[in-house]
């Protein structure tokens, strides 16, 4: 049997408050789950549906952020994936149908409808075992907004809408944190057992992941007013994050190791501050996971190069790359070194790019339109 519990949860009974609570006095708080990495089932009665159907929202991510490898990433405003599910007889009861996958990009064509094999498909069925539901079966259909294998946190967009759209459907009974676990379940089967996408799309704003088992989250707050841009160059060229992770060294020497921690406090303390430049400096200077994924994206170590050039404060692979994201403190500034980035990808990797320039989603995943039953 899964033995998974939290800090402020009782084991099996308690229902904590709905998602995307956003705690007011602290700008650190941590939630402590431990769990066997099977899922628990937390309702001991079964939900009813609450609505009959429900529309949601997850935003893109940039993980990584440099030295925090798995540990560290941060959500961004206006790019995303859509899920609707919808209380359906025709679906054998306690199971999930993909009826409709949808999207402007060709490699949505790629996604299976096959709800196991789905990331949005696994996250739904991972929230539905947690909350034990057994007698009612849900139709789900997907919008992707973004591109598969961009470093975007595509699987993970997928994932929290899908966990945040259930959840809502019965009654908002599970925690943000809770419905991370479930995200992870996808995470792991598509990419690997880490967090830094999936916390971020679920929770909004920085996420620092403190520990895997028990899973432990920390919200890092950015102050109100900081003036953070992210520019994200995404060039035409695909990184499958199970390929990236399979280039990294599995062991690394104490100087490395000292030099990434010292890179990864400063990260999280100019966060908390709001300071951009200390910001830029901490994600330009990761010496370990960096170095070794830069040679297999053509062009790379030019478009850091010329980020920096037109002045962005740092610049790295956002998660498994191949997206390059910079950081600066005005749109317009951030469309002038995203342009010196395209460039750069054209000229030293020979391949298209696009450039947007992004702003801080200190929301993360919630529901768009919910239909009553
Ligand atoms: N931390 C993960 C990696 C993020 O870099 O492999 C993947 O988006």
């Amino acid at each position: 049997m899964a033995v998974c519990f939290q800090s402020q949860l009782k084991p099996t009974t308690f229902f904590p408050s709905s998602t995307n609570t956003s705690p007011k006095t602290s700008s650190v708080l941590s939630f402590q789950f431990r769990c066997n990495f099977s899922l628990p089932t937390l309702a001991v009665t079964e939900p009813e549906p609450v609505l009959l159907s429900v529309e949601s929202f997850a935003p893109a991510t940039i993980a990584n952020l440099g030295p925090g490898f798995d540990f560290m990433g941060c959500a961004v405003e206006g790019l995303g994936d859509y899920v609707s599910v919808t209380v359906d007889p025709s679906v054998h009861p306690g199971q999930i149908s993909i009826s409709d996958i949808s999207g402007a990009l060709p490699s949505v064509s790629k996604l299976s409808k096959n709800p196991l094999w789905n990331c949005a498909g696994i996250s739904a069925l991972a929230v539905m075992k947690m909350l034990n539901i057994r007698s009612v079966g849900l139709s789900l259909s997907l919008r992707k907004g973004l591109p598969l294998g961009s470093g975007l946190g595509s699987s993970a967009a997928s994932a929290a809408a899908a966990a945040v759209a259930v959840n809502e459907l019965f009654g908002s009974k599970l925690s943000a944190e809770e419905l991370v676990l479930a995200g992870l379940e996808s995470e792991s089967k598509v990419s690997g057992y880490h967090a830094d996408n999936i916390a971020p799309a679920i929770m909004g704003g920085f996420v620092l992941i403190r520990s895997y088992d028990p899973l432990e989250l920390m919200r890092l707050r950015l102050p109100e007013k900081t003036n953070l841009h992210f520019v994200l160059v995404s060039p035409e060229f695909e990184a499958p994050t199970k390929k990236m992770r399979a280039a990294l060294p599995a062991e690394i020497g104490m100087s490395h190791h000292v030099w990434n921690c010292s890179q990864a406090g400063a990260l999280v303390a100019s966060i908390l501050e709001g300071d951009l430049v200390g910001m830029g400096k901490a994600m330009s200077n990761d010496k370990i996971v960096e170095p070794t994924r830069v040679p297999l994206i053509p062009g790379m170590e030019s478009v850091k190069k010329a980020a920096i050039e037109a002045g962005a404060f740092g610049c790295t692979i956002s998660g498994a790359g191949p997206t390059a994201v910079a950081v600066t403190d005005s749109e317009e500034r951030g469309k002038e070194i995203g342009e010196r980035m395209v460039e750069a990808f054209f000229k030293e990797g020979n391949l298209k790019a696009v450039a947007m320039v992004k702003a801080l989603d200190r929301v993360g995943a919630r529901a768009v339109a919910k239909v009553p039953r």
